[in-house]
């Protein structure tokens, strides 16, 4: 491992003390040192509205289009929100699909993740974001996977991931994408 790398990140939650936006902060110390991953928050991406998008789209929407120009890969966490991803990433999406002619997110290699309440870890939710990824091209990662579940019992309250079953499931999973990005961009 020698080549220097740049991942995007975003978290599918705008919540203040999400697990998701912490599983991303995880992500940026256990990483490899030749991984920056650059964390970019989608608070102030407007609802899609292709009239808007026709005119001009917005500086906010500009920058995250250009963010992912630049990076080798994305890596996404995303809480499942009734059985699919947020709205707050499919939105982003969708504003940085089009035109689909000169889409950033064509053939950008990626990693999605998250974490849940519950007992699911997210897997339906990744699932469906691997079909819209698929509609724009995207390069998946298909393993290894990261289902965080009960994020009560992973994370502190300060939002610190302290299971360290799961910190050396995503030192491991960071390693992996770090190769496989080197493979694909
Ligand atoms: C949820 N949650 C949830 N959990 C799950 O495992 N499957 C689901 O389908 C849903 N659906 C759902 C819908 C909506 C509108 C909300 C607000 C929540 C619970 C969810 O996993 C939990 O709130 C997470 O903590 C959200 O992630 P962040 O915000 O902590 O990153």
């Amino acid at each position: 491992m020698d080549k220097k790398i740049n991942v995007l990140g975003f978290s599918g939650s705008l919540r203040k003390h999400s697990y998701n936006s912490s599983l991303l902060r995880a992500a940026s110390e256990l990483k490899p040192d030749e991984m920056e991953i650059e964390i970019f928050e989608l608070n102030d991406i407007p609802f899609y509205n292709e009239d808007v998008d026709n005119a001009g789209a917005p500086d906010s929407v500009k920058l995250f289009k250009e963010k992912i120009a630049a990076a080798n890969s994305l890596l996404i966490a995303s809480p499942e929100y009734n059985y699919s991803f947020t709205g707050v990433l499919k939105n982003a999406i969708d504003w940085a699909s089009r035109p689909p002619s000169n889409s950033p997110l064509t053939k950008k290699p990626y990693a999605i993740m998250g974490v849940s309440g519950g007992t699911s870890g997210t897997i339906r939710s990744q699932m469906h974001f691997r079909q819209v990824g698929a509609a724009d091209n995207m390069i998946a990662m298909n393993k290894p996977e990261v289902y965080v579940a009960l994020a009560k019992q992973k994370f502190n309250e300060k939002g610190d991931l302290t299971d360290e079953p799961t910190r050396e499931h995503l030192k491991t999973f960071l390693k992996s994408f770090y190769e496989w990005t080197i493979k694909n961009s």
